[in-house]
């Protein structure tokens, strides 16, 4: 039989399992694309390089040439030395065919899927195996049984690190309730700017503070830039921060699990959280990803501008004395400066995966 029929036969043999990871490959190249705003080919583009390289090397092994006679007629040394490495490549990725084919199939078929904005629902990848816990719907695992008792994700890490998205596809990805904390700040200095009020002024802002209807927190307009000043500077005062309390608490201890963002949720909130991360990454990465996600929505910004925005307010969340960020001593770090989102929310998994057995109640 030719290395080429062979090739066929395999092709065919192995399409439904290339077609479910192409699958699963265009579900997260679109959340990754909705999360970064970027399109879903500039996001697919960069991890079609192995799958081609492998691809290449897969069909000129199976082609049937002399690899002798490639080397004799090449131009020079360089092109030969590349060929045989192709070659050898290729002859790694014949005899482990029943992986690379489904990879590099499913990765060129979930391209053209996620360009085509199909599956955009799927999340799980199910080619990757080894995670425990709660990940597998139908059969309920020891932590879904006490997830539905009261389960914490304390999540926590200075602006634009990129844990409001984390936090989010955690909570969806183990059905857990979600609340970003931010936006009870955002509302007070929202209310206040609004009212006219001294934004320095602790007891007024306690008031304001108390006074809070959650209700507001559904404006989509709190997200902007100007709340997230506001919000850094009403958070600095201890009687707002004490009236926020035990509204995060309850929230946190709620039965069915919550996963929680803020500054303070691991050391102030929540201390007794079953799993604390704290996400980082350099301000220069923050600014580059805060200018482009603006510049996406058509916003005219500068990136110098952003860079020192983010640093003035690192400085005031860090430094003030009232629930300063700063990572829980028992927090897991991760930094996400060379991860894109895809990445950061695999590791964050890993880490709920792999917190101890959750306590039941509380
Ligand atoms: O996460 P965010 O960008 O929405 O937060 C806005 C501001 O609110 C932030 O600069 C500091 C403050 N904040 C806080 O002090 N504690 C929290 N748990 C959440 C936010």
């Amino acid at each position: 039989m030719s290395g080429w029929l062979a090739g066929l036969l395999a092709l065919a043999f192995f399409s439904p399992l290339a077609f479910i990871y192409a699958r699963a490959f265009a579900g997260r190249v679109q959340a990754a694309a909705a999360a970064r705003g970027r399109s879903a080919v500039a996001v697919a583009a960069p991890k079609l390089i192995w799958p081609l390289v492998l691809g290449c090397a897969l069909a000129l092994r199976l082609g049937g040439g002399d690899l002798a006679e490639w080397q004799e007629a090449a131009a020079s040394r360089t092109l030969a030395a590349a060929l045989s490495a192709l070659w050898l490549l290729g002859s790694l990725a014949a005899i482990l065919f029943f992986v690379t084919i489904p990879f590099v199939l499913g990765r060129f078929l979930g391209a053209l899927l996620a360009a085509m904005g199909k599956f955009s629902g799927e999340r799980d990848d199910p080619l990757s195996f080894g995670s425990r816990g709660f990940k597998r719907e139908g059969s309920e695992t020891a932590g879904q049984e006490s997830a539905r008792m009261g389960f914490t994700v304390a999540i926590d890490g200075p602006a634009a690190a990129g844990k409001g998205t984390i936090a989010q596809r955690l909570a969806a990805h183990y059905g857990f309730a979600y609340l970003d904390t931010g936006l009870l700040y955002r509302a007070i200095g929202r209310l206040a700017a609004e009212r006219g009020l001294d934004l320095d002024d602790g007891e007024a802002m306690g008031a304001v503070a108390r006074a809070l209807d959650p209700a507001v927190l559904d404006d989509g307009s709190l997200r902007g830039r100007e709340a997230g000043e506001l919000a850094s500077r009403v958070a600095v005062h201890a009687p707002v921060r004490a009236a926020l309390t035990e509204f995060q608490r309850g929230f946190a201890r709620r039965p069915g699990g919550a996963v929680l963002d803020g500054r303070d949720i691991g050391t102030v909130i929540c201390p007794e959280a079953e799993v604390k991360i704290f996400v980082s990454a350099s301000p220069e990465v923050r600014a580059r990803r805060r200018t482009d996600e603006l510049l996406a929505k058509g916003r005219a910004v500068d990136y110098g501008t952003i860079l020192q925005e983010v640093r003035a307010r690192d400085e005031r969340d860090s430094g003030r004395a009232a629930a300063p960020l700063k990572a829980a001593p028992d927090a897991a770090l991760l930094d996400t400066s060379e991860l894109d989102i895809e990445e950061a929310f695999r590791a964050a998994c890993r880490i709920v995966d792999a917190s101890p057995h959750p306590r039941s109640g509380a």
